[in-house]
């Protein structure tokens, strides 16, 4: 079977597990992070882009968020299986599939391939910025979290003297566990770049959002 129609099976199978998402992984963040891994590879040759496109178009497909992890584990399995991939390419797409989350990261030091550092710096990255403010309340809401807490001021908030553990779950307190420190975490030099302006952008909203929550006006 020819790369192509591997890509355009994969495409179906990526479409019909996020047909119905409503939590911040639709199919255009597939596609989004696709466009942003295709754009970093790039300009960080050379890598096996084949690799990089079938791991981007399915990352999403094993998520315990999302899904039954064990039943979406075999399914991408018999999946990739149907395709005849070759078994190098196979375990090179699922190791960056099950190594790329942020809270797979914050307690496990598994090294990445290149390949799966771009698909990871392509999924941050559609986590910041615009897409990523809207992809956060969207989670939110998804997930019966509210904007906000209230729970201490903006202030106490941004100079790090709260402990995060301390507030319950919402969208802003997400920015404070997450989001603002992911520019930090891009591995290549490409995403670092777009990082930056998409985490000032942030910042600015964050500002805003505190400066109209505490407005009597
Ligand atoms: P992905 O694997 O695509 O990075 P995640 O499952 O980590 O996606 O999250 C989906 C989106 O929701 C991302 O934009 C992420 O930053 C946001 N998100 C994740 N957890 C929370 C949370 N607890 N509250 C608000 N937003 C969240
Ligand atoms: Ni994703």
């Amino acid at each position: 079977m020819k790369q192509k129609e591997k890509l355009k099976r994969a495409r179906t199978f990526m479409t019909k597990f996020h047909r119905n998402d409503y939590s911040g992984h639709d199919i255009a963040h597939i596609h989004r992070v696709e466009r942003l891994a295709l754009y970093i590879a790039d300009r960080e040759q050379p890598v096996n882009t084949f690799i990089i496109n079938m791991a981007c178009l399915l990352h999403d497909t094993v998520d315990s968020k999302l899904t039954n992890i064990d039943e979406a584990a075999k399914n991408l399995r018999t999946f990739l299986a149907s395709l005849e991939i070759e078994k190098n390419e196979c375990e090179a797409i699922l190791h960056i599939i099950n190594n790329i989350s942020y809270n797979h990261a914050q307690t496990h030091t598994t090294m990445l391939t290149k390949e799966g550092q771009i698909v990871r710096d392509a999924d941050r990255l559609d986590a910041l910025g615009a897409i990523g403010i809207a992809r956060t309340f969207q989670f939110a809401g998804a997930f019966n979290e509210p904007m906000w807490s209230n729970e201490v001021d903006f202030p106490s908030l941004i100079n790090g003297t709260v402990n995060l553990n301390d507030l319950s779950p919402s969208a802003i307190k997400h920015f404070y566990e997450k989001l603002f420190n992911l520019k930090d975490l891009m591995h290549t030099k490409t995403a670092m770049t777009l990082a930056k302006e998409r985490h000032n952008f942030m910042q600015q909203f964050v500002q805003q959002f505190f400066y109209e929550w505490e407005s009597s006006i």
